[in-house]
Order: structure tokens, then sequence, then C-alpha cells
């Protein structure tokens, strides 16, 4: 498939879009300081929290699984039978309770319940296996990507 250009200048923080890449959705989130704070209270209950299996290119193999650290750029597919998983950015929402008790925002998988941060990290004792895929993407201006 093509890359995939993507325009972030009216993404705003807390603020999510979808683009298509290859025929699967491709999720970008302007992440807030508060946002990006939430990774490191969940370390301990993620599986893969230093993202060591391959499932990001080297470049995104960082804390927050990003080239910027506010831009998040994940392909939207669980990595248990491929469901889309649904966003979850409230916090301290306990009705949210049903997805993690220490939930900070993130994606929940409607099929068989897996829960990722908001970096894509799967949490422990999930069906899915890995963490979210990060595409191979690049910067080509300060608020242009190009995916793919
Ligand atoms: Fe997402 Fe099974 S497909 S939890």
């Amino acid at each position: 498939g093509a890359p995939v250009e993507v325009d972030t200048s009216k993404l705003a923080p807390g603020q999510m879009m979808v683009v298509e890449w290859r025929g699967q959705p491709v999720w970008i989130v302007n992440r807030t300081k508060e946002m990006l704070d939430s990774l490191r209270q969940v370390d301990g209950e993620v599986s893969d929290p230093h993202s060591e299996k391959p499932m990001q290119p080297d470049y995104c193999r960082n804390d927050t699984r990003s080239i910027k650290p506010e831009i998040l750029v994940a392909v939207g597919i669980c990595t248990h039978l491929g469901c889309s998983p649904t966003e979850k950015f409230k916090t301290g929402d306990t009705a949210e309770s049903g997805v993690a008790d220490n939930w900070h925002g993130g994606f929940l998988c409607p099929c068989h319940g897996s829960t990722f941060d908001l970096a894509g990290r799967v949490f422990k004792s999930k069906p899915a296996p890995d963490n979210l895929v990060i595409p191979p993407h690049k910067y080509l201006s300060d608020n242009t990507i190009i995916i793919g």
C-alpha cells in the first residue's frame, strides 16, 4: 500500500484521529502531559513495559513508544484476534473500573476485554499477547506525518 500523509495541525491535546493505512485503522493521539505521566504509573501493570517485543520500529522503542513524546501513532487492531479497540480516555471514572482498577485512560477491546494504556501497551492477564503495533512512520515537518 501507498504511504499515507497525515496533517496533525488541528489535533488538539487529548484528541485522537483515525486514518486508514493498508486497510487498517491507524490512531494518532495527541497526548496531554497528564496522559503521558499516566504511563509511568502503570509500568508495573503492563506485560511489556519496555517494549522489548518487536511491536514497534526501533525509533519508537522508548518510554512513550513514539517519535514525538506527545504524539502516539498506533495500529488500532487488537493483537489478540484483530478487533478494533475503543478509546477510553476518561480518567478517575470508576464506571470504567471494569476496564482496570487503576485506570488512567487508554483503549478497551470490546471482543474479549483486552486493555491497553495510552502507549498501546497491553495490560497483564489479558487475552492480547502483545502491545499494539506502531507502524513505520516519520515526520516531514512539525505537523506532517508519513505513515508507511
Ligand atoms: Fe481483542 Fe480478543 S480481539 S481481546
